[in-house]
């Protein structure tokens, strides 16, 4: 199974997911040792710059006993003796059991797919999707809210190239999540996203104000304004810095309320945050060890 966007998967099959990754945690930890992965190798092929998907996905391979390959940077690659998308696919698929993909180009891991025989990961698709962010986001919600059901999300930041909310407004749909859509009115999320999330009976309000819903919110889902994706610097000038949350901001709302981050942040959640209880971005980077276990144990067949 290629997991490509988040629509691929039912509620039923996100939660089980979420309850295998809960049983990772002591391996994602180093705590217990697996060898469910061994023999396995993972090809992990970056186009983009990462951190966290790329060293958790890697992470996780390790910690169950199996193997990587690959690059981070394409440069080092025959990508730059002008190699297609298709034959690095097929030659990695040949070395490989599971091809971890991040590219600039949107759709990118689909046609990944359609060149592989093993299964595709996308690890970001340009400013399309983020899929096993949302995993790691989703299980993050239920650890620290004990639900996903029912919960008030406010998503700040770059609603239009963000790919991880793009993923997560429409997993949050599914689930029945209230959505609230705070950007400069040049970024909000794009239509088509919201037809996706209407479709599944969820009412998006919309808002260029975060102080005005912030109050209201069980969980603040801050984003990066996503620079490289600007075609022009001047655009991108106009909206830096748009939003920012600092502890002034934060004296309203809600006592269990939570902030998340994909990370990388720039300016856009003040590091003063970090030391209170609302601030769970770092627990939720460490999510992405056990949340990509249980998707790569399922997906190379190590577990059902
Ligand atoms: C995000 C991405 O690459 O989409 N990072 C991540 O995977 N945690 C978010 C971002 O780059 O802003």
């Amino acid at each position: 199974m290629d997991v490509v966007s988040i629509r691929d998967f039912s509620i039923e099959q996100i939660e089980h997911i979420l309850d295998v990754a809960e049983k990772m945690v002591p391996i994602a930890r180093g705590d217990e040792k697996s060898d469910l992965l061994e023999g396995k190798m993972l090809g992990s092929l970056f186009y983009e710059p990462s951190t966290r998907t790329r060293l958790s996905f890697e992470a996780a391979m390790m910690r169950l006993g199996g193997k990587t390959l690959g690059f981070d940077e394409p440069k080092g690659s025959s990508v730059a003796k002008g190699e297609t998308l298709a034959d690095t696919i097929r030659m990695v698929d040949a070395y490989s059991d599971v091809i971890v993909l991040r590219h600039p180009q949107e759709g990118a891991a689909r046609l990944a797919g359609h060149f592989a025989e093993n299964p595709v990961v996308n690890a970001g698709d340009g400013a399309g999707q983020h899929p096993t962010q949302t995993l790691l986001d989703l299980f993050t919600i239920r650890k620290e809210t004990k639900r996903i059901e029912g919960n008030h999300v406010v998503i700040v930041g770059d609603l239009k190239y963000g790919r991880t909310v793009h993923s997560l407004s429409e997993a949050l749909s599914m689930f029945g999540a209230k959505l609230t859509f705070v950007a400069p009115p040049s970024l909000q999320m794009p239509k088509e996203h919201i037809r996706h999330i209407e479709s599944r009976g969820i009412k998006p309000s919309i808002s260029s104000s975060l102080e005005e819903v912030v109050k209201d919110a069980d969980v603040l889902y801050v984003t990066r304004i996503q620079k490289e994706r600007f075609p022009d610097a001047a655009e991108y000038q106009k909206v830096a810095g748009a939003y920012k949350v600092n502890m002034e901001m934060l004296k309203d709302v809600k006592k269990d309320m939570i902030i998340m981050h994909p990370l990388p942040r720039v300016t856009e959640v003040d590091p003063e945050v970090d030391g209170t209880e609302h601030a769970k971005y770092f627990e939720q980077a460490f999510n992405g060890v056990p949340v990509r276990m249980a998707l790569l144990a399922l997906v190379l067949g190590g577990i059902q």
